[in-house]
C-alpha cells in the first residue's frame, strides 16, 4: 500500500492489517501506553472543503504518533491562486513525509499522488470517504465480533460515503443494500462490481433494503458541494429517513451509524439519532484510531 486514494485500490488484507493495527493502537491509547511511531514526521493536511472530525482526528493522531500535521487551507495556498496540483505536489514532497487532501474531484486526488514522491491520503471527495469507511468497518466488528453474516442497509444519497460503505463491506464480506431515489444511486461502477463480487442490492423500497439489517447507515441528503440543490433534494429524499418505523424492520440489535455532521430530522430522527449516539460517537472516535493505522502503514519505517 503506497497511498490511500480509495478503497478499490486496497485487497481485503490490506484492509484487515489497518482494522488490526487500528484496534491496536486504541487499545494502547486506552491504556496510556505511547507510540510515537512517526516521531519527526510531518504531514500536511489540504482541505478545500469544511471538517471537523477529518481535521482534528488527523492532527491529534499525528502528536500521538510523536510526529507533527499542518493544517493548509486551499485559500491560503497558491493552489487557490491557480498553481497547478502537479506543481503543488512535487513541491510538498520536498518537506513533507505524507499529504491528506479533502477535495472535490477524485481525479485531483489521483493526480497528488501521481506527481508527488510522498504517500497521499484521501481525506474525502465527491467520489469516496475511504477514511470514514476504514473507522465504520472497525467500529462494526467492534459491536458485531466479525464480519461474517453481517447486513448493512444504507438509506438516503448514493454518495461519496455510501460508495466507499459498498467497497468496504462487500470486501468484508458483508451484505449490502442501499434504499436511495432512482436518480441518486451510487456509482455505477461500484454498483456493478459489487454485484459481481458479493451480495448486494440498490432499491427505491426501504422496508427491502432495511430488513433484518444488523447496520442501519445513513448521511445528509446534500452534501458538501451541493449546497444550492438543498430544496430539491429535501423534496426528492423526505422519505429516506432513519426513523422508528424503519429501525422496526431492521434486525432487533441492529446499530445505527452516521459518518456525521447529521441533520436531525431529515435523514435520521433525533430519536433514532439519541438512542444509537453511543455508537455513532464511537464510531466519530475510531476516525482517530483507524486513521493512525493508515499514516504508521504509509508513513512508517516498518514498511
Ligand atoms: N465524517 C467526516 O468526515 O466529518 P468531517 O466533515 O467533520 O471531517
Ligand atoms: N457526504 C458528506 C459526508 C461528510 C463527511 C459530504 O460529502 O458532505
Amino acid at each position: 500500500m503506497k497511498h490511500l486514494l480509495k478503497l478499490s485500490d486496497l485487497s481485503a488484507g490490506e484492509i484487515l492489517e489497518i482494522l488490526n493495527l487500528a484496534d491496536q493502537l486504541k487499545y494502547e491509547n486506552k491504556n496510556g501506553i505511547e507510540h510515537p511511531l512517526l516521531k519527526g514526521k510531518t504531514l500536511g493536511m489540504i482541505f478545500q472543503k469544511s471538517s471537523t472530525r477529518t481535521r482534528v482526528s488527523f492532527e491529534v493522531g499525528m502528536y500521538q504518533l510523536g510526529g507533527t500535521a499542518l493544517f493548509l487551507s486551499s485559500r491560503d495556498l497558491q493552489m487557490g491562486r491557480g498553481e497547478s496540483i502537479e506543481d503543488t505536489a512535487r513541491t510538498l514532497s520536498r518537506y513533507l513525509d505524507g499529504i491528506m487532501i479533502r477535495t472535490y474531484d477524485q481525479s485531483e486526488v489521483e493526480k497528488l499522488a501521481q506527481y508527488g514522491s510522498i504517500p497521499v491520503i484521501n481525506g474525502l471527495t465527491d467520489y469516496a470517504h475511504p477514511c470514514q469507511v476504514l473507522a465504520d468497518l472497525m467500529t462494526i466488528r467492534e459491536y458485531k465480533h466479525s464480519f461474517k453474516d453481517l447486513k448493512l442497509c444504507f438509506i438516503g444519497d448514493g454518495n461519496n460515503v455510501a460508495n466507499s460503505l459498498i467497497v468496504g463491506c462487500i470486501k468484508m464480506g458483508m451484505s449490502v443494500s442501499i434504499a436511495c431515489p432512482e436518480e441518486y444511486r451510487p456509482d455505477a461502477e461500484i454498483m456493478a462490481w459489487a454485484k459481481e463480487n458479493g451480495d448486494f442490492a440498490c432499491t427505491s423500497s426501504i422496508p427491502e433494503a432495511v430488513k433484518g439489517a444488523h447496520v442501519v447507515y445513513t448521511d445528509v441528503w446534500a452534501s458538501m458541494g451541493q449546497e444550492e440543490e438543498t430544496e430539491k433534494r429535501r423534496a426528492a429524499f423526505g422519505s429516506y429517513q432513519v426513523n422508528d418505523e424503519v429501525m422496526a424492520l431492521a434486525d432487533p440489535e441492529a446499530i445505527v451509524l452516521h459518518c456525521l455532521p447529521a441533520h436531525k430530522g431529515e435523514e435520521i430522527t433525533s430519536k433514532v439519532f439519541e438512542e444509537h449516539a453511543v455508537e455513532i460517537f464511537d464510531q466519530a472516535e475510531n476516525r482517530l484510531h483507524a486513521q493512525k493505522a493508515v499514516m504508521v502503514l504509509l508513513m512508517g519505517n516498518q514498511k
